[in-house]
């Protein structure tokens, strides 16, 4: 069997490359992981994706695991939620020749797929990989506010909220906040997007000091409206 593991951007169905469809038409059956209702609209994403340039590709979805979001050991708990997920998919993959999992972005970034696929081996798959790049949240942020990551010659940094203040914060990428760490950096710029690429998409830009604040509370209002958020920022210094 081969899997095709296909980054289909990040948001806007048209971030989709020309290799990506091609990878798509080639594959006999689609499996996605059913994240529960508060991200049902990606789910939505990767069936219209299917519906409009492979239709009739079978779509099999499975439901993620249940997940410990406060564990003692961190690293621990999502080893064992990964191999949980492994042995799910595994069983629910079918016989046919070529399989796709849609990475939303790019399956390079913050993405669990190429690593669970190693556990589904390691389960006994025997399986070809191919990857097809795909636009990254990073770049439907700086596209959407017309930025450059970086000043001349500056390195960049993409983190977590969780682990913002243990580096550098000249041009630090922030992802996968479930708060508003930005609040730790008061003296940085903030570009921020949240559902970029959607119709809800939301751009703000300021200084830390000026917007911070009310955009803590605007992210919280937008996640209550909405019932989920994705956010993304870049923090200069
Ligand atoms: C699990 S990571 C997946 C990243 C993805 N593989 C990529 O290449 O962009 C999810 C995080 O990506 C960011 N993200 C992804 N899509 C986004 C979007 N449309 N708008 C804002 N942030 C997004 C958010 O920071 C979110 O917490």
């Amino acid at each position: 069997m081969q899997i095709n593991v296909i980054g289909i951007g990040a948001g806007n169905p048209q971030h989709l490359t020309l290799e990506a469809i091609a990878a798509l038409q080639e594959s006999d059956a689609v499996v996605a992981l059913d994240k529960g209702e508060n991200k049902a609209d990606l789910l939505g994403a990767r069936q219209y994706i299917i519906a409009t340039h492979a239709p009739g590709i079978p779509l099999i979805t499975v439901s993620d695991p249940p997940r410990d979001r406060d564990p003692a050991d961190y690293r621990a708990e999502v080893r064992r939620w990964h191999q949980a997920r492994a042995q799910l998919l595994l069983e629910a993959l079918p016989d046919v020749e070529q399989v796709a999992f849609l990475v939303w972005g790019d399956p390079a970034l913050y993405d669990s797929t190429l690593r669970i696929i190693e556990r589904m081996r390691g389960l006994g798959l025997d399986c070809s990989v191919r990857v097809i790049p795909g636009i990254t949240a990073v770049h439907a942020l700086t596209a959407a506010h017309g930025i450059l990551l970086n000043r001349i010659g500056e390195d960049i940094r993409i983190t977590t909220g969780r682990a913002l203040l243990d580096g550098p914060t000249t041009n630090a990428v922030v992802m996968l906040d479930g708060g508003a760490a930005w609040l730790d950096v008061p003296d940085a710029q903030i570009w921020w997007g949240a559902y970029l690429g959607t119709e809800l998409q939301v751009l703000r830009s300021g200084t830390v000091a000026e917007i911070g604040a009310g955009l803590a509370e605007e992210k919280a209002a937008l996640r209550e409206q909405h019932g989920w958020i994705m956010d993304i920022y870049l923090l200069r210094r």
